[in-house]
């Protein structure tokens, strides 16, 4: 009996010592903290001070009840007028940085440059000065997903000369903010832009032209990334200094069970590597598995080419290697099987139809009866081991991460979930991943998108009975400021929710 107490003992003490996930742990020096949000999601003012109407705003009152509940980002968080607010909250919760978009048809109201709508460049002047003010560093997207609509009159993302629209519309954020603005995001998440936007109906603009528009996307995006990275590297870097990447979004596809590992590979190979491939790695291109399987597919179905464009050598070489950084947008894992019945399961001709995999997520996975985002740390792990493995340990820069629930200020789910994924994202840097900072999805609530504001993804909640759109900080506010002021990672800390977060000082007691 003795005997076994000891034991006892001995084991929980050594589990505390050895391995326990929720032991203090710490972050590296220099890792930077922040969090995000993106134009149409946050700022209202959609037809103010000369803005023109992006895809999203065409759609939402072209085909309103596209979106759940007919909800609009006409006025969403009205950041346009409240971003003094915003930069107080980021100033609240102690970050390093905000991850923030440019609405191109706030500033090129025509989409072209012929165009400067000076109160647009006001809007973000003041923004970003506000940010330094107090020593938040801006972290601009280019572009997240609000297309002007004038372009998508001329194919949008389709169209191949969006690489020079693209670019020129870079060029000028550059000119007009690169003297402030050290971190750039050209384009945020090809995959929801081509395969949702194009190749299915599911986001804006709704083309759904299948197995076809996608892939035309997804090259354009591509170069045009390329543009943007060019443009910065050869005219504005060597005065202004800063970096530029991309923000590629990644589901980890996990295999059920052995007999799946080839379907899995096909499923990262699609969904992640046609977009990450042509920039990360040694030889550029697109993976010759998918560019095998579309052109032997495309055959079979009649075309006379490839629905897969190709890149001429020119292209591969211009679009290598121009990532300072590997942006990821990561939120959830997935379980990838394939049998005979795939065959015909999908629209033909799809990307999905060409990727001949079925996808489903465990009910267990969910962190409560009242959670939404499937939490799978493990899948988080495996994928920034891939990342590291697959293309030479580049630094990464996770760029999107967090927990879609429902309103309320007690999110414990929220918090539990930023807990895991950080604890595996520090088991990775310890594995020898070279990550360089963490943004919390989002700093508030905001429009998220289909789903219109069913869905809530805020370190601070807000209200939108009030005309004022009230924000109030949820616990997870609490939680994450005091990670981001020690940099530490303590499962045991338990927020006092009812001091003001504003009243925390720099030692995390309330000031007096
Ligand atoms: C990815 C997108 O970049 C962002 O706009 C969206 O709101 C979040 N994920 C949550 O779904």
């Amino acid at each position: 009996m003795c005997y076994k107490l000891w034991l006892a003992l001995a084991c929980i003490l050594f589990y505390r010592c050895n391995g326990n996930r929720h032991e203090v742990r710490k972050f590296p020096e220099g890792f930077l903290f922040g969090t995000s949000t993106a134009s149409y999601q946050t700022e209202g003012a959609w037809n103010e001070d000369g803005k023109s109407e992006s895809i999203w705003d065409h759609m939402s009152h072209q085909i309103p009840c596209s979106i759940k509940h007919c909800d609009t980002g006409d006025i969403s968080d009205d950041s346009y007028h409240l971003y003094k607010r915003d930069v107080e909250m980021i100033r609240e919760l102690g970050l390093d940085f905000y991850r923030f978009s440019l609405s191109w048809s706030r500033i090129l109201p025509t989409g072209f440059p012929d165009v400067i709508n000076e109160a647009g460049v006001q809007y973000y002047n003041n923004l970003i000065d506000e940010l330094l003010k107090y020593n938040i560093i801006p972290m601009v997207t280019i572009y997240h997903f609000d297309l002007p609509q004038t372009l998508q009159k001329l194919g949008g993302w389709s169209n191949p000369h969006i690489v020079d629209w693209f670019g020129d519309f870079s060029n000028i954020v550059f000119r007009l903010f690169g003297d402030r603005v050290k971190y750039w995001v050209t384009i945020n998440e090809p995959y929801y832009i081509c395969y949702e936007g194009y190749g299915a109906d599911i986001m804006a603009p709704q083309v759904n032209v299948t197995g076809i528009a996608e892939y035309l996307c997804a090259k354009n995006v591509l170069v045009a990334h390329a543009k943007a990275y060019h443009i910065y590297d050869e005219v504005f870097r060597p005065t202004q200094g800063g970096k530029i990447f991309i923000s590629i979004n990644a589901r980890w596809n996990e295999p059920d069970g052995d007999d799946n590992v080839e379907a899995a590979d096909d499923a990262n190979q699609f969904f992640i590597m046609q977009y990450a491939y042509p920039i990360f790695s040694k030889s550029g291109d697109f993976p010759s598995s998918i560019k095998k399987i579309i052109a032997a597919k495309s055959k079979e179905q009649g075309f006379l080419r490839s629905r897969l464009p190709e890149f001429t050598p020119d292209e591969i070489e211009y679009v290598r290697g121009t990532s300072d950084l590997y942006g990821l947008n990561h939120y959830s894992t997935q379980l990838i099987y394939r049998n005979e019945s795939v065959k015909g399961f999908y629209k033909i001709p799809s990307m999905y139809d060409d990727t001949g995999v079925f996808i489903y997520q465990l009910d267990k996975w969910l962190l409560s009866n009242s959670s939404i985002t499937k939490a799978v740390p493990w899948g988080f792990h495996k994928l920034l081991t891939f990342i590291k493995e697959q293309f030479g340990n580049p630094p990464i820069f996770v760029t999107e991460n967090g927990f879609g629930g429902s309103t309320g200020l007690e999110d414990n789910d929220r918090v539990t979930y930023y807990r895991l994924y950080l604890s595996v994202l520090l088991d990775a840097i310890e594995n020898g991943s070279d990550i360089r900072g963490y943004t919390a999805w989002s700093l508030m609530d905001n429009f998220e998108w289909n789903q219109g504001y069913s869905i809530r993804f805020g370190l601070y909640e807000v209200d939108y009975t009030c005309p004022n759109r009230t924000r109030t900080p949820r616990k997870s506010a609490y939680v994450y400021k005091e990670i981001a002021r020690t940099h530490k990672l303590d499962f045991e800390f338990e927020p006092n929710t009812s001091v003001p977060i504003s009243a925390l000082g720099e030692d995390g007691d309330e000031n007096h």
